[in-house]
């Protein structure tokens, strides 16, 4: 049974066992705003499981470690040196490149073609955030669409991808006990994984310490930032590699992945799509410009937050732990027990939203234009929080303005130049589930043909 048809048969708090290990799965936005502001700091941890103590080093990174010095210590730091708006605007000159790259490639693409082509806009939208962020913290790319020309890049991804994917959907020796200490294949080929990606992420950061200390000019790249403010931080080589190590894994493929959501549901609903492209073609005329704010294009952001609603990346977002017994809607819970938010069952539950099947731009401009893509403070009726696609209190997403900057500023531009359609008659929108909820069918074509 679905998580979805769980909650409504269980109600908001429920108990799953997950192997051995029970779990609580919350599905409802009173509840949902209970956890994680009322009792916020209460409900701080996160669960580790075999798999994760082996890919993050017991949890050394943001996204998994333990809520207390470290991970303060650290989320502080990507806050401060990137994540904060005025930091990625002084980068955003960086991510323009990069969309363009992108724009270009498939441009090229279909004026080969008489103005049309049939392609994967994975391939673009995968390759354009991770070089947005490779370049904001390496300063190097890949070419767009085109993931193997750099091989050593290419061998990082892949590693990336593989411990994402097994982070997201367990293995068998996360839920039976003795298991992970036995050598299985799965437990191997994550140690195997695990020191591919240390490899590759510690030869960068010593590359950089080498270039600085043979007082090669600085350059902009976060790693440099990172570096010059190491010590002053007392920050350790570990912490500078799960920065790095948290900025690609958590910042690349989610927001690649709402992307190619919205494109898919862009060509499945060419009315609104019509309707997005009227107010780009209102507001820019022939051509974007170089910064977009997204306040000024309300079709546009309401596009990207009924594909965060009706796909959420997130399904279950990242999952909790409690750090002390506490009561959640009025159920004891103990010490140290996982939990788990069903974000989808609260975006997609017909006692929150009117159709909630159906794509509509109209949602988040009229009915529900009080919801914004800002839910994680506290202060709000519990009601908005049955929209929390970057989750809310202590540890919500600190990437979450840069993500909207940058896929506005995407989107606008893959709208604008072009007019994307199913490849043969049908878009499919299946699921499927992991760490991110992806497009079942993978590399979906789309018809894509040039505007202007
Ligand atoms: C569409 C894009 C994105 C979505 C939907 C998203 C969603 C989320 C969610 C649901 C969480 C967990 C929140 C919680 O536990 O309450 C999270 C955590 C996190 N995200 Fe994002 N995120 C996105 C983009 C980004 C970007 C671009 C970055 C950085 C470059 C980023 C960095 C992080 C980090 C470091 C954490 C861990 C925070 C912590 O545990 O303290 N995310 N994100």
């Amino acid at each position: 049974m679905g998580l979805q048809k769980l909650a409504e048969k269980y109600g908001p708090v429920m108990t799953v066992y997950f192997g051995t290990t029970p779990a609580v799965v919350l599905s409802e936005p009173e509840v949902f705003k209970e956890a994680m502001i009322s009792k916020g700091t209460a409900t701080a941890g996160r669960p580790l499981t075999p798999t994760t103590r082996i890919a993050l080093h017991n949890g050394a990174d943001i996204a998994f470690g333990d809520y207390g010095a470290n991970w303060r210590k650290m989320r502080k730091a990507v806050v401060t040196d990137l994540l904060h708006k005025s930091e990625f605007m002084k980068r955003s000159s960086i991510m323009m490149t990069e969309v363009m790259r992108a724009k270009n490639a498939i441009k090229v693409q279909c004026s080969s073609n008489g103005g049309k082509a049939c392609l994967s806009p994975r391939r673009y939208l995968r390759s354009t955030t991770i070089n947005v962020i490779y370049s904001i913290v390496f300063g190097r790319t890949i070419e767009p669409g085109n993931p193997e020309s750099d091989p050593e890049l290419h061998e990082l991804d892949q590693a990336f991808q593989e411990l994402f994917e097994t982070i997201g959907l367990g293995a068998i020796e996360d839920f039976m006990p003795l298991l992970h200490i036995l050598p299985t294949p799965h437990m191997t080929r994550i140690r195997s994984v695990t020191n591919t990606r240390d490899r590759i992420l510690m030869k960068f950061i010593h590359e950089r310490r080498e270039r600085r200390s043979t007082g090669a000019p600085g350059s902009n790249n976060l790693l440099d930032v990172l570096l010059e403010r190491q010590e002053e931080r007392g920050m350790s080589q570990k912490d500078l590699l799960f920065i790095v190590n948290d900025l690609v894994s958590a910042g690349t493929d989610t927001s690649g992945t709402t992307l190619e959501w919205l494109l898919l549901l862009m060509a499945d609903n060419p009315a609104s799509q019509d309707t997005v492209q009227v107010e780009l073609d209102e507001i820019f005329g022939d051509e974007v410009p170089s910064t977009i704010d997204a306040d000024k294009l309300p079709v546009l952001h309401a596009a990207i937050m009924e594909a965060m609603r009706i796909k959420a990346v997130g399904p279950l977002l990242v999952p909790h732990q409690t750090r002390q017994d506490l009561t959640l809607g009025g159920y004891h819970i103990p010490a140290n027990t996982p939990i788990h938010i069903n974000n989808m069952a609260m975006a997609m539950s017909p006692k929150y939203w009117d159709r909630p099947e159906e794509f509509r731009l109209e949602r988040f401009l009229e009915e529900e234009k009080h919801l914004k893509l800002r839910n994680v403070d506290g202060g709000l009726d519990a009601e908005a929080y049955k929209f929390v696609p970057f989750g809310a209190g202590p540890r919500h997403c600190p990437g979450r303005e840069m993500a909207v900057f940058e896929m506005t500023m995407i989107a606008a531009h893959l709208l604008h130049a072009f007019r994307w359609a199913p490849a043969d008659g049908h878009v499919n929108l299946e699921e499927k589930f992991g760490l991110t909820l992806e497009p079942m069918m993978s590399h979906q074509k789309l018809r894509c043909s040039l505007r202007h």
